[in-house]
C-alpha cells in the first residue's frame, strides 16, 4: 500500500463514519409531507438508492436508504426529491461506462486510420521511451493551462531528476490578447530564469552568444509534423490569443526569442500527456499511458506503428510511437455520453462551444461551473439557499464557483459542515445557509466530481483495452484533480473495476508529479534517439 493509498484509505474511513452519522441523523421524523414526496420519487427512480449520495463516501454506498414512512426526514437533510432527481441526471452506471469505453476504442481505431474521428490520435514522432540511464541538464518550458513554468531539468542517469523552476500565472489578458504578446511573455520568463541562475552566472551577452536547447510542452492540440514542429489546431481551456491557430507553435516561440535576441533552439514540441508518459517511464519503465487530469484532460499512450495507418513517414526502424489521443474532444458528436442541461450551459459559455465536450465534463476548468449552474437553478426553484440565494451576486458570476471549492466542500467531514459554510457564505456571499443547504451542496459536488472520475476511468479502460495491456501496465497521471480532489482516484478505481472486472487489478494508476516539464526536457535531451 502506498502512502497515497493510505491517505485515501484514512479519508475513506473518516468519510464512512461521517456518512453513517448523517444517515443516523436522517432517521428522525419531521415532515410527513416531505417523506411522502420522497417515497414517491424514490419509487419512481428505482434502482437509484439515495444512499449513494446521502453517504459521504462512495464505498459506503451499498446500504439502502430510501425514505419511507419509517425512515423519516430531518430538516437538516436536503429534500430527497431534489437529490434523486439530480443523481439521476449525473449518474453514469457501469453499463453506460462500458458502452462509453467501447465507443472510445472504436473512435481510437478510426482516428489512427483517418482524420475523420472525434479523437485526433496525433502521432507525436516520439518512438521510444527513455531507459532511465540518460544524463545531462536541459531547459523546458511548460504551458499547461492555468500556469506556465520554466524548468531546468538535470537527469542523473539512474532514473532520478533535479529540477530548478520558476512558475508564472498566465493572466486572462495574455490568454485572450495577441499571440505575439503571449509568446513574448514566455520568452521574457525564460530570459529572467536564465539570468537568475546564481551558479552559472549567465549574462545578457551569454543569452545572445551561447546556444540553449529547450523542450516546449505546449498542451494544446497541434498537428505535429515533426518532433519540433506542430500547427495549432485550435485553442481550448480559456485561451483565444489571436494569430496563433493554424501557426506552428515552435515558430511562434522561436520568433519571440529572436525578438529578444536570445539564442534558444526549440528542439522538441511536446504535449503534456506525452511528457508525463515519457517522464513517468523514466522511473517506472512499465508505463504505457500518460494522463492529465487538471485544468484540461487528455491521454497519450504507446501504439504499434503498423496500426497507425494514417502515418505515412518512415519510422526509422521503430515499432512503437506515442499517440496523443486528444480525448478532450471525445464524443463531440454526442452519441454516447448523457449530457445534462447544465453541461450544455457550460459549453455555451466557452470560447470553443460544441468542441472538447468530454473535457468539459471532466476537467478542473469546468467542474465548478457545472456546479454553479445547478446551484443557480435550485435557487430559482426555491430548493436551496432560501434565506440568501437570491442575495448573492457572486453566484451569478461565471466561474465564480471554483473547482477548488468543490474539493474543499468534499473534504469537509465536520458535523455542521463548517467549511462548506465558509465557502458558501464568505466566498460565494450566500448568507444564512442551513445545514440542509450545505448537505445538498456537498451532495451535488459529489455527483459532479464522481461523474468526472468515472468518465476519465472509462477513457483509461478504453486505452488499455485498445493496447491489449489488460495483463498489466502502469498509467502515469498528473494534474490537480487526480492529486488533490478528494476520492477522485478511488472513484476512478471503482469505475475501472466495473468496466474491466478483475483485469482492473493489473492496471496501476500512479501519481506522476511534474511529468510535463521533465518529459519535455527528456524528449529535448534525447530528441535524436527518441524520435522518428
Ligand atoms: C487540452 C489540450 C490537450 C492537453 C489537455 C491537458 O485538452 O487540448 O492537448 O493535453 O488540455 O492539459
Amino acid at each position: 500500500m502506498s502512502n497515497n493509498d493510505f491517505t485515501y484509505g484514512l479519508a475513506t474511513g473518516i468519510a464512512i463514519c461521517a456518512g453513517l452519522f448523517s444517515l443516523g441523523a436522517a432517521f428522525v421524523y419531521i415532515n410527513n409531507q416531505r417523506a411522502k414526496n420522497a417515497k414517491a420519487v424514490a419509487h419512481a427512480s428505482q434502482p437509484l438508492a439515495l444512499s449513494s449520495i446521502a453517504v459521504s463516501d462512495d464505498r459506503a454506498s451499498t446500504s439502502s436508504f430510501v425514505p419511507n414512512e419509517t425512515h423519516k426526514i430531518s430538516p437538516d437533510d436536503p429534500n430527497p426529491a431534489t437529490l434523486v432527481r439530480l443523481q439521476h441526471l449525473f449518474e453514469v452506471n457501469g453499463d453506460k461506462l462500458s458502452q462509453i469505453a467501447k465507443h472510445m476504442v472504436a473512435e481510437m481505431k478510426k482516428g489512427l486510420a483517418t482524420d475523420d474521428s472525434t479523437l485526433k490520435m496525433i502521432p507525436t514522432h516520439v518512438v521510444r521511451r527513455p531507459k532511465g540511464d540518460e544524463t545531462g541538464s536541459y531547459l523546458a518550458l511548460d504551458l499547461g493551462g492555468t500556469n506556465f513554468r520554466v524548468c531546468e531539468v538535470t537527469l542523473d542517469g539512474r532514473g532520478g531528476t533535479r529540477v530548478r523552476q520558476s512558475k508564472h500565472t498566465v493572466t486572462d489578458d495574455l490568454k485572450n490578447g495577441t499571440g505575439a504578446a503571449l509568446f513574448d511573455f514566455f520568452a521574457e520568463c525564460v530570459k529572467q530564469f536564465l539570468l537568475s541562475d546564481d551558479q552559472k552566472e549567465v549574462t545578457d551577452k551569454d543569452l545572445h552568444t551561447n546556444e540553449f536547447k529547450l523542450g516546449f510542452t505546449f498542451s494544446f492540440a497541434v498537428n505535429q509534423v515533426s518532433i519540433n514542429s506542430g500547427f495549432l489546431m485550435g485553442w481550448n481551456k480559456g485561451f483565444s490569443a489571436s494569430d496563433c491557430v493554424g501557426k506552428d507553435a515552435v515558430v511562434l516561440l522561436q520568433d519571440a526569442f529572436r525578438r529578444k535576441r536570445m539564442n534558444v533552439s526549440v528542439t522538441a514540441l511536446v504535449n503534456d500527456t506525452t511528457g508525463t508518459l515519457v517522464s513517468h517511464a523514466y522511473s517506472a519503465p512499465d508505463t504505457y499511458v500518460g494522463v492529465i487530469l487538471g485544468t484540461g484532460t487528455n491521454a497519450a499512450y504507446v501504439e504499434k506503428i503498423e496500426n497507425i495507418t494514417k502515418y505515412k513517414k518512415d519510422p526509422a526502424g521503430a515499432k512503437d510511437m506515442i499517440i496523443n489521443t486528444e480525448w478532450g474532444a471525445f464524443d463531440d458528436e454526442m452519441v454516447v455520453i448523457p449530457r445534462t442541461k447544465y453541461d450544455h450551459k457550460v459549453d455555451r459559455g466557452t470560447a470553443n462551444a460544441k468542441s472538447w465536450t468530454f473535457e468539459k465534463l471532466i476537467s478542473g476548468m469546468y467542474l465548478g461551473e457545472i456546479c454553479r449552474y445547478v446551484l443557480v437553478d435550485l435557487v430559482k426553484t426555491g430548493e436551496i439557499y432560501i434565506a440568501g440565494g437570491t442575495k448573492s451576486k457572486t453566484l451569478s458570476v461565471p466561474h465564480a464557483f471554483e473547482t477548488a471549492f468543490m474539493s474543499r466542500i468534499e473534504r469537509d467531514h465536520s458535523l455542521d459542515l463548517s467549511d462548506v459554510r465558509t465557502v458558501l457564505e464568505d466566498l460565494m456571499h450566500i448568507p444564512g445557509t442551513t445545514l440542509a443547504d450545505r448537505r445538498l451542496t456537498k451532495a451535488i459536488c459529489e455527483m459532479i466530481g464522481k461523474r468526472a472520475a468515472r468518465l476519465s476511468a472509462a477513457g483509461i479502460a478504453a486505452i488499455v483495452t485498445k493496447m491489449n495491456k489488460l495483463d498489466g501496465c502502469t498509467v502515469g497521471i498528473d494534474g490537480s484533480l487526480f492529486e488533490l480532489y478528494p476520492h477522485f482516484s478511488n472513484r476512478m478505481r471503482d469505475a475501472m473495476h466495473e468496466i474491466l472486472g478483475f483485469s482492473a487489478e493489473n492496471i496501476v494508476l500512479e501519481q506522476a508529479r511534474d511529468g510535463s516539464g521533465q518529459g519535455a526536457a527528456l524528449i529535448a535531451a534525447l530528441a535524436g534517439k527518441l524520435t522518428a
